[in-house]
């Protein structure tokens, strides 16, 4: 209360005196800064307070004083803002992300030379005031992410002005009113996620160049009118979530610019237009859920800069077009649960970019072709609930980068192919159920030590459950029922903790959760498999690679190769390799850094990329190996933006400086492991998480969630400042969704959000989850996943049952 006073003493001397200004003006901005004196905003501007032109985000016009531009966003602005509507010249007007409730005050409606109103991000109630009619100079208005309700006013159509538009995210219901239609300038358009309902009016678009139509979430029905086309000048099409009947009109094509058309989740009906192909620059289409029918049309090939096609849950059938497997930059191709038959077209699994390829639940009735991992970047390759035939490819297990596998519910015969043990990656789910496979379940198989779930439920396998599954440290979920397993179910968890239901359906299969007691429980029990793969161990053998002189470090960027290892494993590849390390064909390489053109040498880099010994750390994504110039190059301290690039056969090395100083993950871990009583250096600590926080907001802030925060991900310079790696396969946000534009990889093992497992989306908000890892990492310097910690607890489940544990403790300690 004290303070309070002061403030407005020191507020009325200065009033008094009667500096320089216009009178209302000035009245108005005092009084502002008085309902505000708590903000943010006061505070900033305290220093100078006699001249409110000079506050922070005032902008006044020269020799008046009038205030022309009022930028308030991003203060946590709460109080009771009225008092603005007094400055009678102002243009512009931002209160964006604020706090600020209750009704819009009416007297803005006094604001008569207002260009442009941004109130978005608040919490504004009750309705759009009908008193905005008299701004008729608006050009922008924003009141999207508040709460209001009620109808859009139809007051409102004197705003003739209006390029942008935005009511996303309130309460709105009621039609949208026919006055939007009649902006000649509309530009911009969004009332998403509101209650609106009725057609979308006629006419709109017909008198105005429309560029971005966005209306997804709300009840609106009818169909979708061609006027939105009219001009062609359409880019960005949202119409998800309704209830819109009718057809995909034809004139879509005329929208040549059109880079994201989503219309899933509605009540379309017909084929998709061929015009469609004329829409050069289609980036996103997503047609989902609806009644579309027909055959997929090949114009889509015509597309060439499209990266998602998902016509999933819809009545298409006929073949899957081959010309599909021309889209170059096709990313994630989604047809489940449509009626398409015939094969899987080959063409499509030789597509450079395609990430997920989901054909499940259709008629499919080919079998697997041998090219199935052509795809390099393949990471789900779902096609359960098919007719396939056949068997499974041994070159399955050339999809290295694959996280998913299903082909439930087929007719494959035949055996597990073994090869799949060396899908490294697989980690969503392994589902072979419902098939007609025989023979064993292969041992190697337990080298899959990400995967999660693993169904192989409703076949002819026989034999052992082999108890090398042990390695399989990641399965939370197993279903070996129905088939012909015989032996004890292995004594380790998942097994002993699943359902019987897990089990079941095999003649001879005893011991828990069976409750069938084992007549010789040792035998089965005997190959138990001596492991201790704790990722301790993986981090110690990597710590002893790093030596004192080398100097370039080389990412191979795995996106763009077929794993050494796994090639290796093929005796004709070994020989083809090895030709390879003695003569790699460069067929591109440049060097950015003008002064260390000389030092480097191309061809001893990519050698030293064929040498395991050289590799220094895994990620999800690259191998760093360490490469010695022959000019014996002296270390450097920056990394985030390489140094160089080579290209040879279909592997892209990336050339950095060396980091001498090792991994996060080596700084925190090797040395608790070395020395028995280790004191953690608090303030190098500290600064590396301040630090690594830094590195990551700026990724936020330019847009793009990093795939994979973790600290074997973070490398540490001479001077112990945190450099991220891996940024190179770091994802553009979509600015629509707020996601990483396409369902991406899942990131390490530990560090991963719970939530993801759900959505399979990596946000920025999930990378904040990492780096909360991280912090916890450094803070108790345990690993993010330990033996240790018990059965499914990992790091953070650790940390918040820690009470619990001090409670026990003091228990124990008091019975003592
Ligand atoms: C205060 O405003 C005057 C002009 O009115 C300006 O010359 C001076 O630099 C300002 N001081 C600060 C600290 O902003
Ligand atoms: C503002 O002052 C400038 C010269 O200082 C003058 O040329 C201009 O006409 C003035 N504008 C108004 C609106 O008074
Ligand atoms: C806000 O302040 C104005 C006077 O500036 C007053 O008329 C109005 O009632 C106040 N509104 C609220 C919600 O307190
Ligand atoms: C400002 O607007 C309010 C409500 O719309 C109105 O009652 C008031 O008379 C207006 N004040 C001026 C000065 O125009
Ligand atoms: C509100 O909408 C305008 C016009 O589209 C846009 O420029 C502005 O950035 C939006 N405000 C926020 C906070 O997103
Ligand atoms: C699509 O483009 C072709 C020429 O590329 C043109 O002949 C055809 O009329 C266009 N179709 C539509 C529906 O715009
Ligand atoms: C395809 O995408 C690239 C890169 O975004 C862009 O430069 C190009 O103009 C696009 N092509 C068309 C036809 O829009
Ligand atoms: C794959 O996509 C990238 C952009 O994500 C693009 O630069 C590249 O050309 C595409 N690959 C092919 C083979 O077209
Ligand atoms: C696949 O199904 C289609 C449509 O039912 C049928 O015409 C075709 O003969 C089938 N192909 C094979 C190989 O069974
Ligand atoms: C495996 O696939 C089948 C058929 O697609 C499905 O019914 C089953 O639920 C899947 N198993 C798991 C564990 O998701
Ligand atoms: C295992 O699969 C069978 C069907 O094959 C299913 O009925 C059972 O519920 C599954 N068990 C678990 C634990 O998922």
């Amino acid at each position: 209360m004290a303070f309070l006073c002061k403030v407005l003493f020191v507020v009325a001397v200065l009033y008094s005196v009667g500096v320089v200004g216009h009178e209302d003006d000035r009245s108005a901005m005092f009084a502002l800064k008085r309902e505000l004196v708590l903000s943010s905003w006061a505070a900033s501007s305290a220093a100078n307070d006699s001249n409110y032109c000079s506050w922070a985000g005032v902008l006044c016009t020269p020799n008046t004083s009038l205030v022309e531009s009022l930028d308030l966003s991003h203060h946590q602005l709460g109080g009771n803002v009225t008092s603005i509507s007094m400055l009678k010249g102002l243009k512009m007007l931002d209160l964006s992300y604020n706090n600020l409730q209750g009704p819009i005050p009416p007297s803005f409606g006094n604001l008569t030379q207002l260009q442009v109103l941004d109130l978005s991000f608040n919490k504004f109630s009750s309705s759009i005031p009908p008193a905005f009619a008299a701004l008729t100079k608006l050009t922008s208005l924003n009141l999207s992410s508040n709460s209001l309700s009620d109808r859009i006013p139809d007051e409102l159509h004197t705003l003739k002005e209006l390029e942008y538009l935005q009511l996303s995210g309130n309460n709105l219901v009621g039609s949208i009113p026919s006055w939007v239609a009649k902006l000649t300038n509309l530009k911009v358009f969004t009332a998403y996620e509101n209650g609106l309902s009725g057609r979308i009016p006629e006419n709109l678009g017909s008198f105005s160049q429309l560029e971005v139509l966005n209306l997804h979430s709300n009840q609106l029905e009818g169909s979708i009118p061609d006027s939105i086309f009219h001009f062609g000048k359409l880019e960005i099409l949202v119409l998800t979530l309704n209830k819109l009947n009718g057809n995909v009109p034809a004139a879509v094509g005329n929208c040549i610019g059109l880079s994201s058309l989503r219309l899933g989740n509605n009540r379309l009906i017909g084929n998709v237009p061929s015009s469609i192909g004329n829409i050069s620059s289609l980036t996103y289409f997503e047609a989902d859920y609806n009644h579309l029918s027909g055959e997929i049309v090949k114009d889509f090939a015509r597309c060439a800069n499209l990266t998602l096609l998902n016509l999933a849950f819809n009545g298409f059938t006929g073949v899957i077009p081959a010309e599909l497997g021309e889209l170059m930059n096709l990313q994630e191709l989604i047809l489940c649960g449509n009626s398409l038959y015939g094969d899987i077209p080959t063409s499509l699994l030789k597509s450079k970019n395609l990430s997920k390829l989901d054909l499940s639940n259709n008629r499919l009735n080919g079998t697997i072709p041998k090219e199935v991992c052509g795809a390099p970047r393949l990471q789900f390759l779902i096609l359960g609930q098919n007719s396939l035939r056949g068997e499974i490819p041994h070159e399955i297990g050339n999809c290295v980068k694959l996280l998913e596998l299903q082909m439930g519910s087929n007719y494959l015969t035949g055996t597990i192919p073994s090869e799949i043990s060396q899908i490294k990656n697989l980690q969503v789910a392994l589902n072979l159920s419902f098939n007609h496979l025989r023979g064993p379940f292969p041992v190697e198989l337990g080298k899959l030590d990400k995967l999660v779930s693993l169904d192989v439920s409703n076949n002819q396998l026989s034999g052992n459950i082999p108890s090398g599954l042990r390695g399989m440290m990641s399965l939370i979920e197993v279903n070996f029922s129905h088939n012909l397993f015989t032996g004890q179910v292995p004594i380790f968890s998942p097994f002993q903790k699943s359902p019987t239901s897990s089990f079941v359906g095999n003649k001879e299969l005893c011991g828990e959760p069976l409750r069938v007691a084992c007549a010789n429980s040792l035998a089965s029990n005997r190959g138990a498999y001596h492991h201790k793969v704790s990722y301790r161990i993986i981090l110690a053998v990597i710590g002893s690679g790093l030596t004192v002189f080398i100097v370039v470090t080389v990412v191979v960027v795995l996106f763009m190769m077929r794993e050494r290892q796994e090639k290796a494993a093929e005796a004709k590849d070994v020989i083809e390799e090895e030709k390879n390390a003695l003569q790699p064909v460069i067929i591109a390489s440049n060097v950015f850094v003008e002064n260390l053109r000389q030092e480097i040498d191309f061809e001893v880099a990519v050698k030293a990329t064929m040498k395991d010994a050289n590799k220094l750390t895994t990620g999800t994504f690259s191998t760093i190996y360490k490469a010695v110039m022959p000019s014996g190059l002296a270390s450097h301290d920056c990394l985030l933006s390489p140094i160089g690039f080579v290209i040879y056969e279909d592997v892209a090395l990336l050339l950095h400086h060396y980091f001498p100083n090792g991994t996060l993950a080596q700084l925190i871990h090797d040395s608790v492991i070395s020395k028995a009583e280790y004191e953690p250096d608090w303030p190098r600590r500290y600064s590396i998480a301040v630090g690594v926080a830094e590195g990551l907001s700026f990724l936020h802030h330019v847009a793009i969630v990093h795939l994979d925060i973790s600290t074997v991900n973070i490398f540490l310079d001479s001077a112990f400042k945190p450099l991220i790696g891996e940024i190179e396969i770091s994802k553009l946000l979509d600015p629509s969704k707020g996601t990483a534009s396409i369902s991406a990889v899942a990131g390490s093992f530990g560090y991963i959000p719970p939530e993801y497992a759900y959505t399979m989306q990596v946000t920025a908000p999930g990378n904040v989850y990492s780096y909360g890892v991280v912090l916890l990492e450094i803070l108790t310097s345990r690993l993010p996943v330990e033996e240790a910690f018990g059965e499914g607890i990992d790091l953070v489940k650790w940390v918040h049952c820690a009470p619990t544990r001090e409670k026990d403790r003091s228990k124990y300690l008091m019975r003592g």
